[in-house]
């Protein structure tokens, strides 16, 4: 698990390679673009040169093109600048004066392509028409051209009044000397997932506040620690930083979830132009991406709410990404965030286009419910296998035999962290016991609730976590509730792996089956195998059962209904009985290995003790009850005093 963090070497990274040159005839584009590409040495195509013989005709009788016309001609475009984005790519001109036109020449190749829009009064035009010689159009026909010219958004967008030499100077400082990409807040996450971007190639601009005192050159200090960082460009005062970014602007936040990502945005938003897009990547709320997202597409910038997944070794060396949002949106930043990375056992990037709005957030904090249950299940393994005797590096050497049938990177990273010694002590012998958290459990017990779904282990594993903040009262209640004495755990360390493997079943049925509910509820349309496809590497939750995942959820969204599933249940439920009544008897605290079993029992109990709630609930509030012995679904009410 530990070894697959990373992607391969560049081999990734995708340039911007097409360029279009358009514009109303008489701009000079031609001129341009054959300058262009001699200065970039690419090849140089006159869009003009492709039409076919019925347009030449056409035109030729002075006839002018209609869409029809044009369909075909622009598809051969397209595919030209396919074909040359596989080679080194090209220049292209063409006068692409709507949108849907451009539409046709991006085909495929958006994120590849970059568009140069050299524009010019309608007067300067006409009057270098009038000065060529071999060229004659009429002032109506150059109207007409200004008429359904659809200005474009995010192009480089270029004054023909420049001389030449100047206009490919501008190009080409739009171009090379603009960085690709903005990381705003340079912490932990953002520091590594900068350096992952430059190990990429990618021309990058670095931000962070100044606060005197504090937080002083961080983004310059930063770029001249790191050799990566030669090329990137660093910035503590936010307009230079939005002006170094190519159009469409493509900053990343990393600063803290909160109020804070607001804060950014406002002070961003005066720089931003339509179509600019900011991509948060900390672990923001999902209702709040939401909010962000609505509120950014009335400004006309595009927002993606994005969960970043591996900690700062991941960000460094390729972290699981899921970005929600806008898809065109997402295409623009597809290339940049899939070569950053990390990558499945296909070498496919562990980052897929999640959903809309705030999807993205909302799968990542699912990802850390599911963390949350992963990493108390190994905490309660160790309280477990220590009352059997083990010391630490006991317990690591039983942890690493595990690795054959459960391995996980959680399994992995708390082998190294039992082994850890501090003097003759083992460092986690000294590690105060209360466990923190930063919101996402809390966020994800919330989201459950809201949406009727019973993923009961989240809930246990953040409560164990708050139980465990009551250290003061916990040293008192340990002496007022004492331990039995002549206690003993019966049963193997075998069962204990057994448990532990059918707790964590349970886990992904219910985290996954909650991704499921809101996917359904907020008509998000996940694939939850896809989900566990960028899972399987550069997160947290990474692990063997993950890949397992990846095919079962082809054929159902319901780990519980599969027959595989069904069967493994069957064969570990003996132990995890027998673990958890044992350590109920030894008053071990076990709570999120009981849930586990606890949930099982009451799942897959046909008839249960819910009619009591029902009829209770009738009683002394008259709220109906249906009854299985009437199929159609009826409400009852009965006087039940009278009975
Ligand atoms: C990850 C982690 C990461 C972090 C969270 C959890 O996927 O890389 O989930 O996002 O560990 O901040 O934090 P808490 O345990 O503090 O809630």
């Amino acid at each position: 698990m530990g070894a697959q963090f990373g992607c391969p070497k560049k081999q990734t990274k995708i340039e911007t390679n097409i360029i279009f040159i358009m514009g109303v005839s008489g701009v000079g584009k031609s001129t341009i673009g054959s300058l262009l590409s001699e200065e970039l040495a690419i090849p140089f195509f006159d869009g003009d040169d492709f039409h076919p013989e019925n347009n030449i005709l056409k035109m030729s009788r002075g006839e002018a093109l209609n869409d029809n016309d044009r369909f075909g001609w622009l598809k051969t475009l397209n595919e030209l600048a396919v074909k040359q984005l596989k080679k080194k790519g090209c220049v292209i001109v063409c006068s692409a004066l709507k949108e849907s036109y451009r539409n046709i020449l991006n085909t495929n190749i958006k994120g590849n392509s970059k568009w140069v829009f050299l524009n010019g009064s309608f007067e300067l035009i006409e009057k270098r028409i009038n000065n060529r010689r071999d060229h004659f159009m009429s002032s109506d026909l150059l109207r007409s051209q200004f008429d359904i010219l659809e200005e474009p958004k995010n192009t480089i967008e270029i004054d023909i009044s420049l001389t030449p030499e100047n206009i490919i100077k501008a190009i080409k400082n739009e171009l090379k000397m603009k960085s690709e990409f903005g990381l705003f807040g340079l912490g932990v996450m953002g520091k590594s997932l900068s350096r992952n971007l430059a190990n990429n190639d990618f021309k990058i601009s670095l931000f962070n506040r100044h606060v005197a005192g504090k937080e002083e050159n961080v983004a310059l200090n930063f770029k001249n620690e790191f050799k990566e960082l030669s090329s990137a460009i660093p910035f503590d005062s936010i307009a230079p930083f939005v002006n170094s970014l190519q159009k469409p602007r493509k900053i990343m936040l990393m600063v803290n979830a909160g109020k804070i990502v607001d804060g950014v945005i406002e002070d961003l938003l005066p720089f931003l132009d339509d179509g600019d897009i900011l991509i948060d990547g900390g672990n923001s709320n999902y209702n709040k991406t939401k909010e962000r997202f609505d509120y950014l597409m009335s400004k006309n910038i595009h927002f993606i709410g994005s969960g970043v997944s591996g900690g700062e070794e991941g960000a460094l060396k390729g972290p699981s990404i899921m970005p929600g949002g806008d898809k065109d949106a997402y295409k623009e930043v597809q290339p940049f965030l899939e070569a950053i990375a990390a990558k499945d056992a296909n070498g496919l990037p562990c980052c897929t286009h999640i959903g809309t709005e705030g999807s993205g957030h909302f799968v990542k904090m699912v990802h850390n419910g599911i963390e949350y249950v992963e990493m108390q299940l190994l905490a309660e393994v160790f309280i477990i296998l220590k009352r059997l005797g083990n010391d630490p590096d006991q317990i690591a050497t039983i942890l690493e035999g595990w690795k054959e049938t459960a391995n996980s990177y959680l399994l992995e990273i708390t082998i190294d962290i039992l082994r850890k010694k501090e003097g003759d002590d083992w460092l986690v012998n000294k590690i105060m016991d209360k466990a923190g958290n930063k919101g996402t459990g809390n966020w994800t017990t919330i989201a459950t609730a809201q949406l009727g779904m019973p993923s009961t282990m989240i809930a246990s594993a953040l409560f164990a976590r708050y139980i465990s903040f009551y250290k003061e009262e916990r040293i008192i209640a340990s002496e007022n509730f004492k331990l039995e004495d002549n206690l003993s755990l019966n049963f193997t360390i075998d069962d204990v792996l057994n448990a532990y493997q059918f707790a964590r079943i349970i886990n992904h049925y219910q985290g996954f089956k909650l991704i499921q509910e809101a996917s359904v509820n907020y008509k998000w349309n996940l694939n939850l195998s896809e989900l566990s496809r960028i899972w399987t590497n550069g997160c947290i939750i990474r692990s063997d059962f993950m890949l397992e995942l990846v095919a079962i959820f082809k054929t159902t969204n319901n780990l519980l209904m599969d027959s595989n599933i069904v069967k493994r249940i069957e064969a570990l439920k003996p132990s995890i009985k027998k673990v958890v009544s044992e350590c109920v008897l030894n008053e071990l605290p076990i709570s999120n290995l009981s849930e586990s079993i606890n949930f099982l029992n009451s799942f897959k109990i046909a008839n249960s003790s819910a009619n009591i709630i029902q009829a209770q609930r009738d009683y002394f509030g008259a709220h109906t009850y249906q009854r299985k012995d009437d199929a159609s679904n009826k409400f009852y009410h009965t006087n039940w005093k009278n009975n």
